[in-house]
């Protein structure tokens, strides 16, 4: 389903480095995979690449026979749009919407009808532990709920492929476990495919695969 081969991206400027080295990977349909590795490394700049936010250098990034490098930016955000889910590391809700508005966009931008996403969005609120807050605003609520809210977005439209930038960071054992089995069960419904990009063992340990991103490049867990 993704195809990923010999892709480089370096940030220049002052200090200037190469972030990502030759990172090549695969994750198939029904596939979940975690990726780990220090603060700074470069996780989240490889997941804005999976998701067309941001080209590489050089390499291949290659999404369900789309080469998300040969695409212009519409047709890279269209395809986000529908076949994606991002659960963003600084969750990047609308502060003027409420909860349910919040997760409900990715249905409506979709052209779904409004009853439909409604019963979508409350089965996706409720499945995060979330039910009650439907009607707040971001403003009202703790990280932990926003980082749920932000969870129930990336997945109410039941995207293909799910990515999650430390999707528990802010969350306790309990919320960080609920959630993680929403997000283990968000990809494999339908054999889709997820990367979990996280800095907990234990919430890796819910994935089938696990990676570990280092400035040499990217390599399977245990292996040399
Ligand atoms: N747009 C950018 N321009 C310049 N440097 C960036 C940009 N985005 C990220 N960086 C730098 O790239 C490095 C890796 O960032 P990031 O991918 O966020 O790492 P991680 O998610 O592993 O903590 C950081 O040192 C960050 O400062
Ligand atoms: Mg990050």
């Amino acid at each position: 389903m993704l195809s990923i081969r010999h892709l480089n991206k370096a940030y220049r400027g002052p200090g200037s480095r190469l972030m990502l080295r030759d990172i090549g990977f695969e994750v198939a349909a029904g596939e979940y995979v975690a990726i780990m590795g220090e603060s700074g490394v470069g996780k989240s700049t490889l997941l804005n690449l999976v998701a067309g936010l941001d080209l590489p250098d050089s390499g291949s990034i290659a999404f369900e026979g789309s080469e998300l490098t040969a695409l212009d930016d519409n047709a890279r955000t269209l395809l986000r749009r529908d076949r994606m889910g991002f659960v963003f590391q600084a969750f990047h809700l609308l502060p003027h919407l409420t909860v349910a508005q919040n997760v409900m966009l990715p249905l409506r931008l979709g052209g779904a009808a409004a009853d439909h996403s409604a019963r979508l969005t409350g089965d996706m609120l409720e499945a995060v532990g979330i039910g009650a807050l439907a009607a707040a605003y971001p403003r009202e609520l703790s990280g932990g709920e926003m980082q749920r809210v932000a969870i129930a977005r990336a997945l109410v439209h039941r995207p293909r492929l799910v990515l999650a930038d430390e999707p528990t960071g802010n969350l306790d054992a309990e919320s960080a476990g609920q959630v993680l089995a929403v997000l283990r069960e968000a990809v494999k419904r339908n054999a889709g495919a997820g990367i979990l990009v996280t800095h907990s063992a234990a919430a890796a340990a819910t994935t089938d695969r696990i990676y570990r991103l280092t400035a040499e490049g990217l390599q399977r867990s245990g292996e040399q």
